[in-house]
């Protein structure tokens, strides 16, 4: 469900209740505890006597999660069951949640286990609901709906919308996992970012010589990709700039798709001026073919002297938002350098471009930089301080960098 260069240490060791209603859905949970479990949190859980009809406490026993909890005063369980997934949890989700719990939960009700432990628990709660449209669109739905989301402790997932189980189109869906295991982290991160407007680029730009063939570069996204699903956890608002890629990200990030650099260009100096922090890892080509054919190029008419393509220079965005960069914004850049010692290069450009800081990383060893899921970088700062980072995955990366960003 997360590929691996969205792995993130930071949450390890903390512990997360699941709740789980009934739902067609509800099998569901499963995908989401084996992702949180990869990511090394300890998940609790709670089954409601809906949700125990579709998937059974044994499931969840089976896979690690514990405690399982299904009814209150249940044989076996401590006297004060109700009460321990709030003490001990850094966050509540249920998912899917039924329009029964939605309405415990926001009427203050404590019947089950389940409501008894929601309106018990001080922590976030994460709600992900799931069922026909029908029962989701009824004005007690929605009036529940919009009650909880008054409240700051509550972080509520709207359903997608589409085909239900029963052959029902509409909103009802529960909302994907991606989106539901992020949202929940979210609740459990730090908000040191929060308010934060955020410009990230990342991914290739393609620059054509004709209408089917580009020059361009490796580059995947996934660092970029990775410091804005960390900005946003963060509590960043963040407005991406990407070039082609197929890099997943939650639907609260803003995402701008360009194809070449002179579009990326565009885009950034508009977004700039209302940014606090820029961060540019966008593998940009520097050059772009000074013309480009509007017929596909044959192959024959150059097949006794080859094929010449002139270059022409494409602007560089970097340099350019530093030369605009107004006080309090913070610019940070990220150089793919190949050179043993590429100190003083990385100074060079820190200067000329007005930065803060730089992200240097060897693309030349191997299983790190372009594509790949872990990454190795040096941080520079103009006062020639480096911090090296181990290689790790490169979301872990990109958190260790909004680390020393925010301690600035
Ligand atoms: O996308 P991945 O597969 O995950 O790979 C990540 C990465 C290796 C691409 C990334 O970590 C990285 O190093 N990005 C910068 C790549 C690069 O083009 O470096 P550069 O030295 O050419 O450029 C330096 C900086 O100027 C970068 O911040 C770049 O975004 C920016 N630039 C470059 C050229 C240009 N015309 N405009 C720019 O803004």
């Amino acid at each position: 469900m997360i590929p691996d260069h969205y792995y993130l240490s930071t949450v390890a060791g903390a512990r997360l209740h699941l709740g789980i209603c009934g739902s067609i859905a509800a099998y569901k949970a499963l995908d989401l505890c084996r992702a949180f479990q990869k990511f090394g949190l300890r998940v609790g859980a709670t089954l409601t006597r809906a949700g125990a009809e579709f998937i059974t406490p044994l499931s969840l026993t089976a896979l690690g999660v514990q405690p399982v909890y299904t009814r209150l005063f249940a044989p076996g369980d401590d006297v004060y069951a109700h009460l321990e997934p709030g003490q001990e949890s850094r966050a509540f989700l249920v998912a899917p949640a039924s329009a029964n719990t939605l309405g415990k939960l926001a009427s203050g009700l404590a019947d089950t286990m389940l409501s008894c432990q929601l309106l018990a628990a001080p922590c976030p709660i994460v709600l992900a609901p799931a069922m026909n449209p029908n029962l989701w669109e009824a004005e007690a739905t929605q009036e529940n709906v919009h009650r909880l989301e008054q409240r700051d402790s509550v972080h509520l997932i709207p359903p997608d919308r589409g085909l239900v189980a029963c052959g029902d189109q509409g909103a009802g869906r529960l909302a994907s996992g991606p989106e539901i295991f992020w949202k929940t982290l979210q609740s459990m991160t730090g908000s040191d970012l929060q308010g934060r407007r955020v410009l990230i680029t990342f991914g290739p730009t393609r620059e054509f010589w004709d209408p089917v063939r580009y020059w361009s570069n490796p580059s995947s996204g996934k660092m970029g990709a990775a410091m804005a699903l960390t900005a946003w956890l963060r509590g960043a608002d963040v407005h991406c700039v990407c070039g082609p890629n197929s890099q997943w990200l939650p639907q609260g990030i803003v995402r701008t798709e360009v194809t070449t650099a002179r579009e990326m260009f565009e885009a950034c100096m508009d977004i700039w001026p209302r940014a606090d922090i820029g961060c540019l890892t966008a593998a940009v080509c520097d050059f772009r073919p000074a013309a480009c054919s509007d017929q596909k190029i044959k192959k024959s008419a150059h097949q006794k002297d080859g094929l010449s393509i002139p270059f022409a220079p494409n602007p560089d965005i970097l340099r350019t938002l530093g030369e605009h960069k107004r006080e309090g914004q913070t610019l940070i850049g990220f150089a793919a350098e190949s050179e043993a010692d590429h100190d003083h290069l990385v100074q060079d450009k820190i200067q000329t471009k007005h930065l803060n800081c730089i992200v240097a990383n060897r693309i030349t060893q191997s299983g790190t930089g372009f594509n790949a899921a872990q990454n190795s970088v040096t941080v520079h700062f103009p006062d020639q301080q480096k911090t090296p980072l181990p290689t790790m995955s490169k979301a872990d990366v990109a958190w260790k960098i909004w680390d020393l960003i925010c301690a600035k």
